[in-house]
């Protein structure tokens, strides 16, 4: 416990001094490709916006904030359902639909999407933003079947047949390659049975995009089940990341303290967990973002700083919110994997060292994805100041996907969107989730005659 303490303030320290004092700057030498330099921006108002902010709403408490997914839902108005499904190794997976609401009574025919979300969160990342804002709502309301994937390992994901999260580390031997394999088959063909739909469509963020990438790679007839996907910042190449967050992390991937930090945390970082914060600062964490605690920079910085926002994109008003959907489990394993491939600068399977990798892989180096696989039409969605899927990366992605399975590639309108803002951004909705929604309408009209949109 003291270890994962002191790992935990390491890390903040990291993140909040990181850069001016260049302590644990991982040596350019270790890293394959240099990283990605961002255009500058004006961040030098966000105090003064947050404190003004937090001024004006002293005493605004979102009364959502530490409500679950599912009461949210139903309190307003929404059809939630709750699946389970088996992988073929084990792991037992709860999948959220909403399938109506009052805006788009449920009925039969509507196309169903899937949503996987990023690392470190769970279903609930997709209403971070208040009601009339999240792209879960918003999907609902636009007449969509909406299906929300948990990942194996998070809070609504963590059963198993044989095997117990909180006791067995065996458990936790899994990152995003193991999502791709066993899970988004797993989830699609449930979603399949149940929607009555031959195909699908799909949206992923971050890791979420990761595991559809390797899924559509690794296992070529789930390109059959899905019309299309949209992947915001999937993080497939990631040589030119400069996030703070894998920043702190890089110095002790392929080390042994790698190892140490894995036996320590039992193979997973509970960014939920308000123990941590109420052992060193002595309050629980969702006091701590409260509008009257001290903010402005410790909260904001230290605790979404892990997910690399833009400042001036966040109402801090919402941040209890914010904190409390999108912070879940994080696997280590997923991190590891993640930081290998920023060492690397390429989409490889897990490295598990020279000799191991020989046995499993027939090589010394594990093999890179084989995105030449991918069938399924793809759309890509990024973001200018993405610190940790990176303009660079975007462009080696795409230099890799086949022209006739890419469809299209999208730069969010606004300059200062980061890696998180696709999820917590305040005029998310407006740049990204209105436009993105139009889309799918058009492609689902070009595939059936039934119009998408039952709004009327
Ligand atoms: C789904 O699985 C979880 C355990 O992983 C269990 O608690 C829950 O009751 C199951 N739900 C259904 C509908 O079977
Ligand atoms: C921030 O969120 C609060 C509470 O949801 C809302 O009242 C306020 O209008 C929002 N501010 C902005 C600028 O979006
Ligand atoms: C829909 O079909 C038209 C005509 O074939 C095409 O021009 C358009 O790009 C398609 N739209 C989408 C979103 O696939």
């Amino acid at each position: 416990m003291k270890l994962v303490i002191l790992t935990t303030f390491l890390i903040g320290f990291q993140l909040v001094f990181g850069q001016r004092l260049s302590i644990f700057r991982t040596s350019d030498s270790i890293r394959t490709c240099k990283p990605h330099e961002p255009l500058p921006i004006d961040e030098s108002k966000d105090l003064l916006a947050c404190q003004r902010e937090l001024g004006a709403n002293t005493n605004v408490k979102d009364p959502e904030a530490d409500k679950s997914i599912g009461q949210i839902s139903v309190e307003n108005g929404y059809l939630f359902e709750s699946y389970n499904v088996t992988t073929t190794d084990g792991y037992i997976l709860t999948t959220f639909r909403i399938s109506g609401g009052e805006k788009s009574p449920a009925r039969r025919g509507k196309p169903a999407i899937l949503l996987l979300h990023g690392l470190g969160s769970s279903s609930e990342a997709w209403i971070a933003l208040p009601n009339d804002k999240n792209l879960a709502y918003m999907l609902a309301d636009a007449g969509w079947d909406v299906w929300l994937g948990n990942n194996r390992g998070s809070t609504f994901s963590s059963g198993h047949t044989s095997l117990n999260a909180n006791r067995d580390l065996r458990y936790w031997d899994f990152s995003f390659h193991e999502m791709g394999i066993y899970d988004l088959p797993a989830v699609v063909d449930q979603v399949r049975d149940v929607s009555g739909h031959d195909k699908i469509f799909l949206i992923g963020h971050s890791q979420g995009g990761t595991s559809y990438l390797i899924g559509v790679s690794e296992v070529p007839e789930l390109n059959d089940k899905i019309h299309a996907a949209y992947l915001m910042a999937p993080a497939a190449f990631l040589g030119g990341a400069y996030d703070p967050f894998f920043g702190a992390f890089l110095p002790i991937v392929n080390t042994p303290i790698q190892d140490l930090l894995y036996a320590v945390t039992r193979g997973r970082i509970q960014r939920k967990n308000p123990r941590i914060l109420s052992t060193v600062f002595g309050i629980q964490g969702h006091e701590f973002c409260q509008p009257r605690s001290l903010r402005c920079g410790l909260c904001d910085t230290y605790l979404l700083g892990l997910y690399s926002f833009n400042p001036t994109q966040m109402n801090y008003t919402n941040i209890p919110r914010v904190v409390s959907k999108q912070f879940n489990i994080d696997n280590l394993k997923s991190d590891i994997h993640f930081g290998q491939n920023i060492l690397s600068c390429m989409f490889r399977k897990y490295d598990y060292g020279s000799r191991e990798n020989l046995r499993r892989y027939g090589a010394v180096d594990p093999p890179e994805y084989n995105l030449g696989q991918i069938r399924t039409p793809l759309h890509l969605l990024w973001t200018e100041q993405d610190a940790l899927v990176t303009p660079t990366d975007i462009r080696r992605l795409v230099s890799r996907l086949p022209p006739s399975a890419l469809r299209g590639v999208f730069r969010v309108g606004d300059d200062t969107y980061d890696h998180a803002d696709f999820s917590v951004a305040r005029d998310a909705n407006v740049v990204i989730y209105k436009p993105l929604i139009q889309m799918m309408n058009e492609f689902w009209n070009n595939v059936s005659l039934t119009p998408a949109n039952t709004t009327s």
